[in-house]
């Protein structure tokens, strides 16, 4: 019994390691002013191409972690990495800039 709880503990370290920052409405329209016409649909869209294709071979990195200018750079670059296109790296780049300071703070990684 003590053996399983103790695998069960591990079982979800192991799974839910990677911290994944799930926008909320408010995220998006606080970018409004920035990039017209953003919507909850184009960053939920960035969302779930970072999970897709930026966790393959690290961890996910939090979008707090690099400046603007940081991501700015280093998305291009993994772009290659990734295979994905321009208009993905745009979303991604979008969806991380709206994260930088999340309208939710999420304690918890959270599973999608
Ligand atoms: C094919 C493997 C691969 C994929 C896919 C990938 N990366 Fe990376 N990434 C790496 C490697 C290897 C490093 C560390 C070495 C380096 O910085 O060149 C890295 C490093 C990073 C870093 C840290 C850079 C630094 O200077 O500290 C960030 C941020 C990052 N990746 C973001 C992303 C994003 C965003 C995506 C999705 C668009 C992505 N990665 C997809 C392989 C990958």
């Amino acid at each position: 019994m003590r053996f399983a709880s103790v695998l069960l503990f591990f079982a979800f370290f192991v799974c839910c390691k990677s911290p994944y920052f799930t926008p909320v409405h408010a995220d998006a329209d606080k970018m409004t002013g920035r990039w017209q016409s953003y919507s909850f649909d184009q960053l939920n869209t960035g969302f779930h191409l970072y999970v897709n294709k930026c966790a393959g071979c690290h961890t996910l990195y939090k979008p707090a972690l690099y400046t603007e200018e940081q991501w700015t750079k280093v998305i291009p670059e993994m772009a290659q990495r990734a295979l994905i296109t321009e208009e993905e790296q745009q979303d991604i780049l979008r969806y991380i800039l709206s994260m930088r300071e999340p309208s939710v703070l999420q304690t918890k990684p959270t599973k999608l």
